[in-house]
């Protein structure tokens, strides 16, 4: 029997395998560690959605919402490496997308390093556009650079 696929909302119990992915997606210094998981997982005013086979959870997404701002941020979308390239960010990010558009925010806002090729395609496919370029916007670099371009998606 094939396993059916599913987005959800994330629960602690799922803690354990963010980290794992957030880890194997990031190196040491760029990727979130634990406690800043964690807060994003229970107390900021985020939603992690995470795609799973109802077996392995192989990806997961960040939605950041601010107080005061109809403007959503996407944090990250971070899919395992061996279960790259068969659709899971996209189906995320259109997860993510709904939970957006239903909260009632008129634009998602992302900050992508001008380095990751995989995740600029990805989020022109889905209708983002890019707005600015943020110069030395990380604290680490990113493969060598440290710059990032600001992306919007308008609802
Ligand atoms: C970026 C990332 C999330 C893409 O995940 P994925 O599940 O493999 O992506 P999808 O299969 O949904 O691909 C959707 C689109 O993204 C683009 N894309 C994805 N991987 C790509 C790659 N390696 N090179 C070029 N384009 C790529 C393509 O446009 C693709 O559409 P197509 O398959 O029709 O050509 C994944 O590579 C990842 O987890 N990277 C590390 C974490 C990260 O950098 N996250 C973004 C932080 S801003």
């Amino acid at each position: 029997m094939q396993p059916s696929v599913s987005i959800r909302k994330a629960s602690i119990r799922d803690f354990e395998r963010i980290v794992e992915i957030e880890n194997a997606c990031f190196k040491k210094n760029l990727a979130y560690n634990r406690r800043q998981l964690r807060y994003l997982l229970t107390k900021a005013h985020s939603s992690i959605f995470i795609e799973t086979d109802n077996i392995t959870i192989r990806g997961f997404i960040i939605i950041l919402y601010r107080k005061r701002t109809k403007i959503a941020g996407i944090e990250t979308v971070d899919v395992d490496p061996l279960f790259r390239k068969q659709g899971i960010a996209k189906q995320l990010l259109k997860a993510a997308e709904q939970d957006i558009r239903k909260k009632g925010m008129k634009k998602i806002r992302l900050e992508v390093s001008t380095t990751n090729q995989a995740a600029l395609k990805l989020y022109e496919s889905m209708g983002f556009k890019k707005t600015g370029f943020l110069k030395n916007y990380y604290l680490y670099n990113h493969e060598d650079s440290r710059d990032a371009i600001r992306m919007i998606m308008i609802l």
